[in-house]
C-alpha cells in the first residue's frame, strides 16, 4: 500500500506560520511522524510540498500510477483551484482532503472548497493529528478495497 501525502502552499511554513493556527511542529516532523505510521499500519508515506500549482498538478500526474490514494491539505488552493479539481478528476485516485485549522470557522471564502465533493472524506481544525487519522482512514478503505 502506498500513500502520498501532498502539501500546498505555505505549508513548508509550519512552525512558523501563525503558530497559533497551524501549531509549532514543522512540515518535516509532520511528515516523519506519517512516515513512522505509515510503517506501523503497513504502508509506504511519501510526501510532497509546493508552493507552486502547476508542480503540485505536475506531482498528481506522475505519482498517481504508482500510488493507491493521496492524502491533500490544498491550503490556498482549496479556495480557488479549478485546475487542481480537474487533476484530482483526471488521476482517479482516492483522496483525503485534510486542513489543519478548521476553515468553517475562519473568513466566508474559506468555507468554500472546489475538491471537498471529490473527496473520499474530509479533515480539518484538529492540527497535525488530522493528517494521522486521514492515514488511518486511508488504510482502512484500502483494506477493506482490497478484501472485496
Ligand atoms: C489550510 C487552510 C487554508 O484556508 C489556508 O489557505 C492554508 C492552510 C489549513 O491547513 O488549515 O494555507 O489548508
Amino acid at each position: 500500500m502506498h500513500i502520498d501525502v501532498v502539501h500546498g502552499p505555505n505549508l513548508n511554513l509550519l512552525g512558523q506560520r501563525e503558530p497559533a493556527l497551524y501549531g509549532r511542529k514543522t512540515l518535516a516532523e509532520v511528515n516523519a511522524a506519517l512516515v513512522a505510521l505509515g510503517r506501523e499500519l503497513g504502508a509506504t508515506v511519501t510526501t510532497f510540498q509546493s508552493n507552486h500549482e502547476g508542480a503540485l498538478l505536475d506531482h498528481l500526474a506522475a505519482r498517481a500510477g504508482e500510488v493507491d490514494a493521496f492524502i491533500l491539505n490544498p491550503a490556498g488552493y482549496t479556495h480557488t483551484s479549478v485546475a487542481l479539481r480537474d487533476a484530482l478528476l483526471a488521476v482517479q485516485r482516492p483522496f483525503i482532503e485534510v486542513h489543519l485549522s478548521n476553515t468553517d470557522a475562519r473568513e466566508p471564502f474559506r468555507r468554500t472548497s472546489l475538491v471537498a465533493d471529490i473527496a473520499l472524506g474530509r479533515i480539518q481544525g484538529l492540527g497535525p493529528v488530522g493528517y494521522e487519522l486521514a492515514l488511518r482512514g486511508l488504510v482502512c478503505h484500502l483494506q477493506s478495497e482490497n478484501a472485496v
